[in-house]
């Protein structure tokens, strides 16, 4: 018999990796995915705690479900609920008790024994919970996916942190450092492309600091993980994201000089311009530092295209540190960032610094960086007009006739083109260009006829 089940994912990468190996779990039990919420079985809702606004998201979502939940049970149905991910691992217990109707509660590191806890609800004892750090690594109780796979996919290769960022939760949230062995996370590659995959994303809360065991019996740097994956027949693009400036290592570097289908593009978050918050954010770099790195990528690879994430009104932010911020986005260039309001975290130790600063202001700041950054992004995007970039197609675009993908530099880029070009990488003459896209044509089929 099969149930549906509805996943709604949010937050990082990671989670939306997250999501598909809880459907590859729950599959032998019977539960095919849906994109209805009313006719679902199972609902899981993945969450994210960087951020205060996402909890809040988490328990206004829970009250409409509880009302799908009655409604299903008034008609002599079932609905299972279940919260999984990091707002789950921190709050395990509230959860259970504002939202005593939820069924399920799973952190990021136990969903491989969701079909246990399944077992465990129906012996009617009420909730389960499972927010363990369990010794054992969830990748090696993983069931091999079987799905098919988007043209891009991400693949996990690293979990967890130990670097404790005065402002972030992860650490507490996803644990401890761990790198997948090489020999595994090619095998899970293998397994992508043969299902469809053309462009891997490699993901870890802290992907540089990958150092896991090689094939060869040595400890493998991303770098030399990049390289292998390279080498796999059928595979076109490489990313690799989140990354930490501390670990932007020579050999990493060099791949980017190297490794043809590592792609010129990295999202190297700084998260201030400010050398005294990069010190009170225990961020371990100085600006000068993350320049020299910069310089370093640049020499590499002189088209690579950068991206980053700032955090505006850490506590004892001034108007100088700010300015700062604003400095580095206009010398390095970035082409695009991420910049979101400082979010106290309970239990991290900016949530107890004294200087927090007001969410006016932090709105006001907010507002200037993220306008400087637009018009950054703008001015990329125009400088690819007339420029003829290789796209890999993904997906078809909202016009008939139409496919979109990305530019080496993660553009999205739309162009007319016969649906067979999905999966392929074509070079697309750019024509226009928009704030968050470009638009093309394509200037020859012949990879796809080839
Ligand atoms: N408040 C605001 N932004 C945060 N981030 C992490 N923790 C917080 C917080 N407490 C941002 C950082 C990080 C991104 C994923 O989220 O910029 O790089
Ligand atoms: Fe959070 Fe810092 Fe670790 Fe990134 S490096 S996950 S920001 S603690």
């Amino acid at each position: 018999m099969t149930r549906k089940l509805y996943i709604r994912t949010y937050g990082c990468q990671m989670n939306v990796y997250d999501s598909a190996r809880m459907a590859d779990v729950l599959a032998p039990l019977g539960y095919a995915q849906t994109e209805a919420l009313d006719d679902a079985d199972m609902v899981l809702l993945n969450t994210c705690h960087i951020r205060e606004k996402a909890a809040e998201k988490l328990f206004s979502d829970l009250g409409r479900l509880r009302r799908l939940k009655n409604d299903k049970a008034k008609d002599g149905g079932q609905l299972v609920i279940g919260v999984a991910g990091c707002v789950a691992q921190a709050e395990g217990e509230e959860i259970l008790a504002r939202a005593p109707f939820v069924d399920l509660v799973l952190g990021p590191q136990t969903y491989h024994r969701l079909p246990e806890m399944i077992a465990k609800l129906a012996r009617g004892r009420g909730p389960v919970l499972d927010t363990e750090f369990p010794p054992e690594p969830k990748f090696d109780y993983l069931p091999e996916s079987t799905a098919p796979q988007a043209v891009s996919a991400f693949l996990s290769v690293q979990e967890g942190c130990d670097k404790f960022c005065t402002f972030c939760v992860v650490p507490y949230t996803r644990g401890a450092e761990f790198s997948r062995p090489a020999a595994a996370v090619i095998a899970e590659a293998e397994r992508l492309i043969a299902a469809g995959a053309r462009e891997l994303t490699l993901l870890g809360q802290n992907v540089n600091a990958y150092h896991g065991a090689g094939v060869d019996g040595g400890i493998w740097g991303l770098g030399r993980l990049i390289r292998a994956l390279a080498d796999l027949p059928g595979l076109e693009r490489l990313r690799y994201t989140t990354s930490h400036p501390r670990d932007m290592s020579d050999e990493l570097i060099e791949a980017h000089r190297d490794v043809e289908k590592l792609m010129p593009f990295l999202h190297l978050p700084v998260q201030s311009g400010s050398d005294a918050m990069l010190a009170a954010m225990n961020r371990g770099h100085t600006i000068d530092e993350y320049r020299r790195i910069i310089d370093r990528l640049r020499a590499a690879r002189p088209d690579i295209a950068l991206s980053s994430d700032f955090i505006i009104g850490f506590p004892g932010e001034s108007d100088e540190d700010f300015a700062a911020s604003l400095a580095l986005v206009r010398e390095i260039g970035f082409a695009q960032a991420f910049s979101f309001k400082y979010s106290k975290r309970p239990g991290t130790p900016g949530a107890a610094l004294r200087a927090q600063i007001a969410e006016s202001l932090k709105s006001e700041r907010l507002q200037i960086l993220q306008e400087l950054v637009e018009a950054q992004q703008r001015r990329f995007n125009d400088a690819c007009a007339g420029r003829v970039l290789p796209v890999l197609f993904e997906k078809p675009g909202r016009h008939p006739g139409q496919l979109v993908g990305r530019s080496p530099y993660l553009q999205w880029v739309h162009a007319q083109a016969p649906s067979r070009c999905q999966g392929a990488v074509l070079p697309v003459r750019i024509t226009g260009a928009g704030p968050n896209s470009l638009a093309g044509e394509i200037e020859t089929l012949a990879e796809v006829v080839a």
